[in-house]
């Protein structure tokens, strides 16, 4: 059922349509009606016996590479059937409407820059992105490597491991990437977290660091998480039903 326009608060699409600096952080709810399962859904098959934190760790990769490589592999083919969906659109729309426009994300799946994010303003992947790899002793981006006959490909160069190029628990964030993250949280008049539980740091204190700076904080989420109660507006429901809703409501069909 797509919300009706009249059901967005007046002064919140008021505000749309005159501010200039958006900044929208993003979370695995917004790939979720892409068919991309949350982290805090259960895995599905022979995965479900693992626990993500027990396998998107470098401990873990140390131990068996191979099982994370698998892991890994999976995750890619099924991202790989995944297809932007109205959600990730209704972003790009809104990327083109506000002058100033960044959108941080959490997720490693590309399905925003699939759908047109990032081709007229930021787009920061915090966690990285699981299309690519890199070597895990130098830490250098890799594209190609000798197949070993092992699941997880040798460095052509120092012959460690090579692993996705995404942040794995217990690992610092892309220190580029959080910096502008920060940066744009301070600036922002609206900030939007869509689709995150925002239970992981330091994304979860980005709304947080823009209400200290000034900014409304609007919650986009079927659920509730820790923010709900903190948010300037709590827009309880699907991402995909009720972005295209609020760019209706804020600026017509
Ligand atoms: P979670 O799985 O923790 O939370 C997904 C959130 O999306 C939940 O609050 C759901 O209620 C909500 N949700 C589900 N379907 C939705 C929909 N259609 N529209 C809007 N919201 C929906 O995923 P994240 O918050 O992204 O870190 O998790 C944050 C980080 O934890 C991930 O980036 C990952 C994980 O460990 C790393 O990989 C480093």
């Amino acid at each position: 059922m797509k919300p009706a326009a009249c059901e967005f608060p007046l002064a919140l699409i008021g505000l749309l349509q005159t501010c200039e600096f958006i900044v929208v952080l993003t979370g695995a709810g917004v790939s979720a009606e892409s068919g991309v399962p949350t982290f805090r859904d259960a895995q599905t098959g022979f995965w479900s016996q693992f626990d993500p934190q027990e396998l998107a760790t470098p401990q873990a990769f140390q131990r068996n590479p191979d099982l994370v490589w698998n892991w890994y592999e999976w995750r890619r083919e099924l991202i790989s059937r995944a297809k932007p969906n109205a959600g990730h659109y209704a972003l790009v729309e809104m990327e083109r409407r506000f002058p100033d426009f960044i959108l941080i994300t959490q997720n490693v799946d590309s399905l925003h820059q699939q759908a047109g994010s990032g081709k007229s303003a930021e787009l920061i992947e915090l966690h990285g992105n699981i299309w690519r790899n890199k070597c895990f002793i130098e830490n250098a981006i890799l594209t190609k490597w000798d197949e070993t006959g092992e699941a997880a490909p040798r460095c052509p160069r120092c012959g460690g491991f090579v692993r996705p190029d995404v942040v794995w628990f217990n690992e610092s964030l892309p220190q580029v990437e959080l910096t502008r993250a920060w940066q744009a949280a301070q600036k922002s008049q609206v900030f939007f977290s869509i689709g995150t539980s925002g239970l992981v740091q330091p994304a979860a204190s980005l709304p947080y660091i823009a209400q200290q700076h000034g900014a409304v904080v609007v919650e986009i989420n079927p659920d509730t998480t820790p923010l709900s109660r903190d948010a300037s507006y709590v827009l309880r429901g699907f991402a995909g039903k009720i972005l295209p809703a609020l760019i209706e409501a804020v600026w017509g069909a």
